[in-house]
């Protein structure tokens, strides 16, 4: 390893890591040790002016984008060589844990201050990225914010989506955006040298496995769909059932066809139905509408597209009363990291004499957006039991701060090449 990379490494300051995790929990905190930080809420806002006022006192600079991506960039001694990045998102799950994304970002944060303790020059500057809206449990789909900075699909595009309140996307990021008005703006799209993205795991794999790092290898394919089923609303005691047209009867129906679609001995499939809209919402009423997601995984790509593709057929047949409609919100191929991104995260692993394993994520990130246009990798941390979009989300400080010399480590290398 580097030398310069081993002192920027050991300048990580666990403690200071764990407080920062520890302020950032305070905002928007909901009983059982969670919180609740949807994207571009008013908890949103709050983060992101923590995490600039952090930024700011170590002069940093910082820039935002149309989506409102933040970026915090320590300069690196060619001003104009193309960045090499690290971050992660702030929002949350409605009932979201303490590390879930916010560790990537408070990671990275750490990386460029031990790189100033350590009084490390780089030849590229580093970047710590906060995504807008990953989680995509406020607004669909997740991973908007690098979806929309790598262009892989327009702003225009998401501008409307609405969350169950009815606010469109628009008016919330208007709203983040005034609330945290930069000088410097982002273009999408500018270059970037190489991305690497530290997480907690979210699975029970390096606890299991006694392991402190894992080395990411990839991301399992995802497909995001909204399924609509529209009937008519009747009374509950006196309508006949062969006269209905009830939204719910068919939506079970459906449900259970693809749970069959889905079924797996091996238990690699993922099949997830975790949002539904009733229309109208009534005890006593037909459902007249419901709205309801499915998030279909796997990591193979063939596998992965015959499910994406049997979808919307099975949903129509199943489905004997009511009109269907199904709308694919998300379509993430798997995806593979760039050998010589896992192998530097790897050789700082090891460098750091810091036990650690290959794996391949179950959750999508950011990166899987990057990969697309950098090379890229990540590394996961340990958590408790593998718990994750839970409230009770844990991760020891020692944990944190191993995978954010990691972190640094590598990020120190990667920009000096
Ligand atoms: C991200 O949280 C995902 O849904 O995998
Ligand atoms: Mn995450
Ligand atoms: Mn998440």
């Amino acid at each position: 390893m580097r030398e310069d990379a081993r002192d920027a490494a050991l300048r990580v300051n666990e403690e200071r890591l764990w407080l920062r995790h520890a302020e950032m929990a305070k905002i928007g905190a909901i009983p059982g040790n969670g919180v609740n930080r949807a994207a571009l809420s008013r908890e949103d806002i709050a983060a992101r002016k923590l995490l600039l006022s952090w930024a700011v006192q170590r002069s940093f600079t910082v820039s935002i984008d149309a989506i409102g991506n933040l970026f915090v960039r320590r300069a690196g001694s060619e001003a104009n060589a193309a960045p090499v990045m690290t971050g992660s998102h702030m929002d949350s799950q409605p009932r979201g844990g303490r590390f879930d994304g916010i560790y990537g970002v408070l990671a990275g944060l750490e990386a460029l201050e031990a790189m100033n303790e350590a009084g490390v020059t780089t030849r590229r500057p580093i970047e710590v990225v906060a995504w807008t809206n990953e989680e995509g449990g406020r607004f669909a789909p997740c991973t908007m914010g690098s979806m929309v900075f790598t262009g892989a699909r327009p702003l225009a595009d998401v501008l409307d989506v609405t969350d169950n309140e009815g606010i469109k996307l628009r008016d919330a990021l208007a709203e983040t955006l005034a609330a945290t008005p930069l000088a410097t703006k982002r273009e999408f799209n500018s270059p970037v040298a190489g991305y690497i993205e530290a997480h907690i795991e979210q699975g029970p794999l390096l606890e299991n496995a006694g392991k402190t790092v894992g080395v990411v290898t990839g991301i399992q394919g995802l497909r995001w769909f909204n399924i609509e089923v529209s009937g008519k609303t009747d009374h509950a005691g006196t309508t006949p059932l062969a006269l209905r047209k009830d939204a719910m009867r068919d939506a079970v129906a459906i449900i259970n066809a693809l749970t069959e679609l889905t079924d797996d001995p091996a238990d690699v499939t993922r099949f997830t139905v975790g949002r539904m809209l009733v229309t109208p919402n009534s005890p006593n009423s037909v459902a007249s509408h419901v709205l309801f997601s499915v998030d279909v995984r796997h990591p193979d790509p063939q596998t992965i597209k015959r499910l994406g593709e049997a979808v919307e057929p099975l949903a129509r047949k199943a489905a004997k009363h009511c009109d269907v409609k199904v709308t694919p919100t998300l379509r993430d191929d798997p995806c593979v990291f760039d050998a010589d991104v896992t192998n530097a995260v790897e050789a700082a692993a090891k460098g750091l004499e810091l036990t650690h394993m290959r794996l391949s994520s179950g959750a999508s990130h950011d990166a899987m957006y990057m990969a697309r246009v950098c090379p890229t990798g990540m590394i996961f941390v340990p958590c408790e039991k593998g718990v994750s979009h839970n409230e009770a989300e844990n991760a020891t400080s020692a944990d944190l701060a191993a995978g954010a010399r990691v972190l640094t480590a590598a990020l120190v290398e990667l920009a000096n090449r």
